[in-house]
């Protein structure tokens, strides 16, 4: 499952990387404004890895099949990829932002990892919340590692992080970093990702939206408080929860290699899959 991607996480000699996240405010349909506010906000940071939230260029609540539609996009191939290539080119970075995207007429809640050097790969979200089931179809493929200079990243998007499988089955394949776009609404999740991260054993990146989203008469409530946390649960970096911001943290991603709890406790090997008898 392993994507071998020679792009620019690439910590060359050094052991340290930096990762970073936008907590951004999309407004629906408003692709340039909710661009502008990325673009402003990254501006003057350095980071080797970027976060964005779910659906960050278009907004979330669409009101219907059609409405998706007419935001979705092919990934790789469509206007939002190769805008964040030139982003990726611009500030030398990798970015993971999640989109709609569409495919032979299929349409994904779907996040994309670029780079510099072009796109590296795409995950489409196993596990749809609530209105998403109308709107978008499962996704259908692997959850797979990407490998970007030497630092192995996996993508989860927003409501995965309920299905502890997700973020597991992405640690097993080694990811070391969990980048976690997202549009969170209920109140838990930040707290839950400190088990994603410490059960597993990976740094967690989750890059959360804020603000309502009111829209053919509905309203949701984004919940922001987008974090880094480490592999032993630490906070490095916590944003607002009603805040536009960029966090940037300096990591070692081979932490996440070590997987002892204790010298006789491993996360992985002690794992009684045996007796577990279910799929
Ligand atoms: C969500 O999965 N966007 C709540």
């Amino acid at each position: 499952m392993d994507m071998d991607c020679d792009d620019t996480l690439a910590t060359s000699g050094e052991t340290k990387t930096r990762v970073g996240f936008l907590q951004t405010s999309p407004a629906i349909g408003a692709l340039e404004k909710n661009i502008r506010q990325i673009e402003d906000l990254l501006e003057g940071q350095r980071a080797e890895l970027w976060v964005l939230p779910e659906f960050a260029l278009t907004g979330y609540d669409f009101v219907d099949v059609a409405e998706a539609r007419q935001y979705a996009e092919e990934a790789p191939g469509g206007k939002s990829t190769s805008w964040l290539q030139s982003l990726a080119e611009k500030h030398n970075a990798t970015f993971v932002m999640g989109l709609p995207e569409i495919f032979s007429g299929r349409l994904f809640n779907t996040a994309v990892a670029v780079g510099p050097k072009g796109f590296i790969g795409r995950y489409r979200k196993l596990h749809l919340f609530d209105r998403e089931k109308e709107l978008f179809e499962p996704g259908d493929e692997w959850l797979q590692v990407f490998d970007v200079g030497g630092v192995k990243i996996g993508m989860m998007i927003c409501f995965d992080w309920i299905f502890p499988e997700t973020a597991r089955t992405l640690a097993l394949r080694g990811a070391q970093i969990i980048c976690h776009s997202a549009n969170l609404v209920l109140s838990y999740c930040q707290k839950a990702m400190f088990a994603r991260s410490v059960e597993n054993g990976v740094f967690t990146v989750t890059a959360n939206r804020i603000g309502t989203e009111t829209h053919a008469g509905r309203s949701l409530v984004f919940t922001g408080g987008s974090q880094i946390l480490t592999p032993q649960g630490e906070t490095l970096a916590q944003a607002g929860t009603d805040t536009v911001e960029a966090h940037v943290v300096e990591i070692n991603p081979e932490a996440a290699l070590q997987k002892n709890v204790t010298p006789t406790n491993h996360l992985f090997h002690d794992r009684r899959t045996a007796f577990y008898g279910l799929e």
